[in-house]
């Protein structure tokens, strides 16, 4: 075999010797050969030689994979997605110097390094080395000077950054059309005029979204440009000098904080088609805009005011979208919209809209398909005209109004019916759910939730055969879960709480196996844990608690692949934990609850009716401030909730998060393999029967925040390695057969005695000392100057429960401020004594204050740890669009940890000019919303 690669060159090499005698030296054959050599030694410098296992010397390069050519020349080649893990200058050797080359695509190949000077071919167009990992400064971007042919550049989503201003501009072929720099790491004020500033006369198209570009942007000068996006950025002076404008179609200037009148800026912009100015700080009314060839408008997530205009009538002959959500506009959908007959997106989302439904108007609009009027005030009841609008509709949002009165039965009576969403959850609706809701035969999602919704779940139901979420929780619905839901195979969520449904789960639910959500809290429902549940392989959260199940908690749990979350608190559970349901720590994958919007309400331990760890509810649509109506059929009483979207935590190495089992009749022991994971969060074993001692591996628990093991039979000592919890803000292990020494454990807590009550002679610190008979010397003693600080890292990882990335910022935010207590206790003695009781407690003097007065003897620590709290604080962020992906954040660390920070401006002097000590920062994100609100 070996000899044949050779075999074949000596025979090429051969062929062309005589030919190139009579042909001419640029036969196109002969150029196949050079090409040959060029691509196999490409190949030959990729670390994995099997990726490109057809590329081989003895074969037409013209079949190789991702090659094409056009008469005998390599002109194009492909190899976007393939893992090639080599630097751009390997790309650069073998395959930008291709002669014929015209395009090449490299789109996520895992390519790193920096761009250098290099011989490119001249032919070349068209280049793509979006999402790799090329870094260095956008500078190097000059080397492509070189392709003089060259049209299309993207080199979106690598690292390429803006280290300041470098003489000469940027240099690229005059006649680049399209250049993409999105997604890089450029920051600065002079970035875009830097790039342009050797002419963009034949530019079309130019994206610099998702960078922290400042400052102007001025493209007057590229009278061709079609394109512009400079989204996501960190621009506010004055929106982009257009120029004459006459060729713009596409100006998105979203995610930045522009402010002001831009209609000037945009007057001129006639042939616009779309424009996106949503997510800045625009306010008052909607100003003129150039309407008379725009298709799609958004002015989302701003802050205009007023009554909708008339006159975005003006773009009625072309408008497809129009999305004014997010802003604060009142008064209704005005008539003159209807005349907008190509409208298929109205979304008027979030404002402050009300009356009834606008029916004459909506119903002109014959191509509507999404409409999504949630989160406003409308009210009354649904006319009956509706349901000639809502079959053809593919989403029709009422969320979060003031709607009363029955859900239409008719909303799908044509039978071309394509409504795949139906979302009328949080208003008022009362009566049964129509059974003839069966006929929207397209239905995805039907969210019926928080309404006042009586009589049974209809088992027509059953014959809706798309259906993903099934979501009826807080109503009055009562009788069985309807058996005939098993014949919808593509169930994923089955959302169901707070009803009064009694009976059992219904065997057949086996076959939905898709289910990843199966939420039954608090109604009436008895009988076991199907056996069969272990055969649900996405079933991520499983909450059956406050119902009347009953018997063994089946080991076959151990088999739900992707179990997260699993709530069982105050049933009639019993027997004993089995061992195998922690069969699958470390080895789950999170891929399907990722961006659900929930609440987490946490139990504060006050009511005594009020059982378990706390509540996850599911929140799509719902306004947060309505959880009120929660408490009215919930005992419990709340101070503290948490809200956001889920988000994956980990890949493939993941555990239950959370584990509560309160209030039931289990018994027997805890078995150690609870220590096997390592993401649990909460850990509630309180009230049951359980004995023995509690093993050491609850110790392995690292992540641990919450531990209720109170009012069981458990004996022996607190194991010593539980002072390995370190996350740990809350334990319970009062009313047990304890004793011995309590260890040390928390990461800022001073536990109340309170939570190592009525046990059998447990002692150390918060109980009374050791005496000499139990002492063992590994019991730790503290200072009793020590008060129970605020546990604010504590709930900040509650509110987090789903997002790794913030939880890994903060474990370094805890870490430094657990250090710093330990040093500031002994400074603030000092502090006591050396000025007694100076009675001067202004609002500002409180402790956090004074000893930031001392912390801030250290400044590079103090900005280091702000910048964590930074990030930990964008994840936080609720609107989506604004949280950092996870490249990012991981991005953002590596920077903090090489010494450069989140921003040239984070100094301790910036961070203190919003007037936030560090701890009401993070109150603030998480919402933590006082008790009295509600
Ligand atoms: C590029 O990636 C390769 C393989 O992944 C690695 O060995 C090399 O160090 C990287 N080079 C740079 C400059 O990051
Ligand atoms: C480059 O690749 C990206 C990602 O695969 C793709 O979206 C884009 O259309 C490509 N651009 C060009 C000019 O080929
Ligand atoms: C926009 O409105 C919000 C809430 O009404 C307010 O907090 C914010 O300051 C306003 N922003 C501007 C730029 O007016
Ligand atoms: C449910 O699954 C069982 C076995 O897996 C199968 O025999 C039965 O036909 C399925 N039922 C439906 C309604 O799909
Ligand atoms: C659990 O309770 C059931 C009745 O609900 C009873 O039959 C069974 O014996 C109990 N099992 C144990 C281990 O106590
Ligand atoms: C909780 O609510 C109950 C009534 O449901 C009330 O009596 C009690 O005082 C509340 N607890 C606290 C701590 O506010």
């Amino acid at each position: 075999m070996k000899i044949f690669p050779s075999f074949f060159l000596f025979v090429t090499t051969l062929f062309f010797s005589v030919f190139s005698l009579s042909l001419q030296a640029s036969s196109p054959s002969q150029s196949l050969y050079r090409e040959i050599h060029q691509l196999i030694s490409f190949r030959n410098v990729l670390p994995d030689k099997n990726l490109l296992p057809d590329w081989s010397p003895d074969k037409n390069p013209c079949t190789f994979h991702g090659v094409t050519c056009k008469e005998d020349k390599v002109t194009s080649i492909d190899l976007s997605s393939k893992p090639l893990n080599v630097g751009f200058s390997a790309v650069a050797s073998s395959l930008l110097s291709l002669a014929g080359l015209e395009s090449l695509s490299l789109s996520n190949s895992h390519i790193n390094g920096s761009i250098s000077d290099f011989k490119c071919s001249a032919s070349l167009t068209s280049l793509n080395l979006s999402r790799n990992t090329i870094s260095g400064p956008v500078s190097t971007l000059s080397s492509f000077g070189s392709c003089i042919g060259l049209k299309h550049l993207n080199v979106s989503s690598n690292t390429l950054d803006f280290p300041g201003n470098i003489p000469g501009g940027l240099k690229l072929s005059s006649s680049l059309e399209v250049l993409d720099l999105s997604t890089n790491s450029l920051s600065g004020a002079n970035v875009v005029g830097w790039i342009l500033s050797n002419g963009c006369s034949e530019l079309k198209h130019l994206a610099v979204s998702g960078n922290k570009i400042s400052g102007d942007v001025d493209v007057s000068r590229c009278v061709n440009l079609e394109f512009l996006d400079i989204s996501s950025n960190n621009f506010s002076t004055s929106v982009p000098s257009l120029g004459a404008c006459s060729a713009l179609q596409h100006l998105d200037i979203s995610a930045n904080k522009f402010s002001g009148d831009f209609s000037n800026a945009i007057s001129a912009c006639t042939e616009l088609k779309s424009l996106n100015i949503s997510g800045n700080q625009f306010a008052g009314a909607i100003p003129s805009l150039p309407l008379k060839s725009l298709e799609y408008l958004s002015l989302a997530e701003n802050n205009f005011t007023g009554e909708i205009p008339e006159l975005l009538s003006g773009a009625c002959g072309t408008l497809a979208g129009l999305d004014l959500s997010g802003n604060e506009f009142h008064g209704t959908v005005p008539p003159f919209l209807a005349s907008c007959h190509l409208l298929e997106s109205l979304v008027l989302s979030s404002n402050n809209f009300s009356g009834e439904l606008p029916m004459d108007t909506l119903l002109e609009m014959r191509g509507l398909k999404v409409l999504d009027l949630s989160f406003n005030e409308f009210s009354g009841e649904l006319p009956e005209s509706l349901t000639n609008l809502s079959a053809s509709l593919l989403t029709l949002d009422l969320s979060s109004n003031n709607f009363s009165g029955p859900i239409l039965p008719n909303l799908c009576r044509s039978p071309k019916t394509t409504l795949r969403e139906l979302y009328l959850q949080n208003n008022g609706f009362t009566g049964k759910i129509p059974a003839t809701l069966s006929n929207c035969s397209e239905l995805v999602s039907l969210h019926l939730s928080f309404n006042y919704l009586s009589g049974t779940i209809p088992s027509s139901l059953g014959s809706l055969s798309k259906l993903r979420d099934l979501k009826l929780w807080l109503n009055m619905l009562q009788g069985e879960i309807p058996k005939e839901l098993m014949y919808v195979n593509t169930l994923e969520t089955l959302i169901l709480d707070f009803n009064y449904l009694t009976g059992e789960i219904p065997s057949g639910l086996s076959n939905c196996t898709n289910l990843n959500w199966i939420s039954l809290s608090n109604n009436r429902l008895t009988g076991q844990i199907p056996r069969w549940i272990g055969r649900l392989e996405s079933l991520a959260i499983l909450k059956l608690s406050n119902n009347s199940f009953y018997g063994n908690i089946p080991a076959e749990l151990g088999d739900c692949r992707s179990l997260i979350w699993l709530d069982l608190n105050t049933n009639y559970f019993n027997g004993t934990i089995p061992a195998e349901m922690f069969k699958q720590s470390g080895k789950i994958a999170v891929n399907f609850i990722a961006g659900k919007r929930y609440v987490y309400i946490k139990n504060d331990g006050m009511n005594k009716e009020c059982h378990g760890a706390g509540n996850l509810l599911e929140f799509q649509g719902i306004r947060w401030e309505q959880l009120n109506r929660v408490s009215t059929r919930n005992p419990c009483n709340f101070t503290r909730v948490y809200k956001g979207h889920t988000s994956p935590t980990f890949d493939n190495n993941g555990s239950m998060m959370f584990l509560d089992m309160s209030y039931n009749m289990l018994s027997g022991y805890i078995p150690k393999e609870i220590g096997s994971m390592p993401y649990l969060f909460i850990l509630n074993l309180g009230h049951n029967s359980i004995s023995g001692s509690i093993p050491d591996e609850v110790g392995d628990l690292r992540g641990l925040n919450i531990l209720d093991l109170s009012s069981n039979k458990l004996d022996g000592r607190i194991p010593q390695a539980m002072s390995a919890l370190t996350m740990l803000t809350e334990i319970d292990l009062s009313n047990n057969l304890l004793s011995g020494p309590i260890p040390e454990m928390g990461q800022f807590e001073t536990f109340s005695p309170v939570k190592f009550l009525n046990n059998s002679g447990l002692c150390g610190y918060p109980l009374p000392r050791c005496g000499p008979a139990n002492a063992d010397g590994s019991a730790h003693q503290r200072s009793h100057g020590r008060k129970p600080a605020s546990s604010v890292a504590g709930s900040v990882a509650m509110g987090l429960l789903f997002s790794f990335v913030c939880i890994f910022g903060l474990i370094l935010v805890g870490r430094e401020m657990k250090k710093r207590r330990r040093k500031k206790e002994a400074e603030l003695e000092m502090y006591a004594e050396g000025h007694g009781n100076s009675g001067d407690r202004t609002g500002n003097n409180t402790n956090w204050k004074l000893t930031g007065a001392k912390e801030a003897l250290n400044p590079a620590l103090e900005i280091e740890l702000l910048q964590h709290l930074k990030v930990a604080v964008a994840c936080l962020e609720d609107r989506a669009w604004k949280r950092p992906t996870i490249l990012q954040v991981i991005a953002m660390f590596k920077k903090i940890q090489a010494g450069s920070g989140l921003d040239s401006q984070s100094t301790i002097g910036s961070i203190e000019d919003g007037g936030f000590s560090t701890v009401e920062m993070v109150d603030m994100s998480i919402k933590e919303v006082p008790e009295g609100k509600f």
